[in-house]
């Protein structure tokens, strides 16, 4: 720093700010970790699994030893496609089990020009 001074040139400090270290506590008696476990139907083999919330669906159909054909794995192509009791679609490969719910139906389609 004095080189630059001899220099004419001036100089400054870069504002740093030095922020003081807090440790992060956490009470882990006030945690609660709730697991939910939804059961899944898959028809129309009317074959039943039980799959936690969030759990990717193509992942409980393939543990319920069920295949859904799948094509991208990005929700573009929807050969992924599944009905839902309401007969809504979803691509199974985007879709994860939804919370609030303890049953779940998912239709299989067969569609034979994929
Ligand atoms: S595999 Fe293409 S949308 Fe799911």
């Amino acid at each position: 720093m004095e080189h630059f001074r001899k220099l004419g040139i001036g100089f400054s400090p870069p504002a740093i700010q030095v922020w003081p270290e807090k440790k992060l506590s956490v009470n882990l008696e006030k945690i609660q970790i709730v697991a939910m476990s939804v059961q899944i139907r898959f028809l129309p083999d009317d074959v039943v699994v039980v799959a936690e919330v969030g759990e990717p669906l193509l992942q409980v159909a393939a543990r319920a030893g069920l295949s859904i054909p799948t094509g991208c794995l990005m929700g573009s192509c929807h050969a992924c496609e599944v009905e839902l009791e309401d007969g809504s679609t979803i691509c199974s490969c985007i879709s994860g089990v939804p919370p609030g719910q303890d049953q779940l139906t998912i239709n299989l389609f067969v569609d034979p020009t994929w």
